[in-house]
C-alpha cells in the first residue's frame, strides 16, 4: 500500500496480448506468489503491472480462473460482510460489506468472452480482487461505524474477532 500503481486503472488488454507467451509466464508468476502466501487472489497492479487481469482460486472452487479485461454487474445489491485481508496492505483485516450476488462478464486465457455469476463468498472475493484493476482497496470499502472495530490488526483480529467456521479473503 502506497505504491501509486495500486491507485491506477489498469489497462485492458488485446486478444493479441492475452494469448502471447509473455502473458503465460506473467500468469504462471501470478500463481507461483499465490501459492506462496496462500491467497485465494491477485491482481496483477499487485506485483506491479498495471493490466486488467487478475487470477482467483478460492477452496471451494473446482479451477483457477484467470480474468481479462472484466466487467462487473451487481445482481443483488443485498450486502453481505467478511473479514478480509489483501496482499497489498499485510497485517490489516477489515469487515467489509459487499452486494451478495454479481456477474463479471471478461475475456478468458483464449480470449473469448465468459461470464461468471458469484454469490456468497465467491462474490466477496470476485469484488475485492477486481476492484484492483479500478485502483480501489478493502480499506477504501469499510463503514466505520462508532462503538464497532471493522479494522484490526492480524494479532487482534484472531484475537478478537475470528469465529472457528468464517471464511476468509486473503
Ligand atoms: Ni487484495
Amino acid at each position: 500500500m502506497g505504491a501509486p500503481v495500486l491507485r491506477q486503472k489498469a489497462r485492458e488488454l488485446s486478444p493479441a496480448e492475452i494469448k502471447s507467451p509473455e502473458m503465460k509466464n506473467l500468469i504462471r508468476d501470478m500463481f507461483e506468489t499465490l501459492e506462496d502466501y496462500e491467497g485465494i487472489g491477485l491482481a496483477a497492479p499487485q506485483i506491479f503491472e498495471s493490466i486488467a487481469l487478475a487470477i482467483i482460486h478460492y477452496p471451494t472452487d473446482e479451477a483457477p480462473k484467470v480474468i481479462f479485461n472484466p466487467k462487473i454487474t451487481v445482481l443483488d445489491e443485498t450486502k453481505q460482510g467478511y473479514w478480509e485481508g489483501c496482499l497489498s496492505i499485510p497485517e490489516l483485516r477489515g469487515f467489509v460489506e459487499r452486494p451478495r450476488k454479481v456477474k463479471i462478464d471478461y475475456l478468458d486465457l483464449s480470449a473469448k468472452p465468459a461470464s461468471i455469476t458469484a454469490e456468497g463468498f465467491p462474490a466477496t472475493v470476485f469484488q475485492h480482487e477486481l476492484d484492483h484493476l479500478f485502483g480501489v482497496l478493502f480499506i477504501d470499502r469499510i463503514v466505520n461505524r462508532p462503538g464497532e472495530t471493522l479494522l484490526s490488526f492480524t494479532e487482534e483480529y484472531v484475537r478478537y474477532h475470528l469465529k472457528e467456521d468464517s471464511e476468509e479473503v486473503d
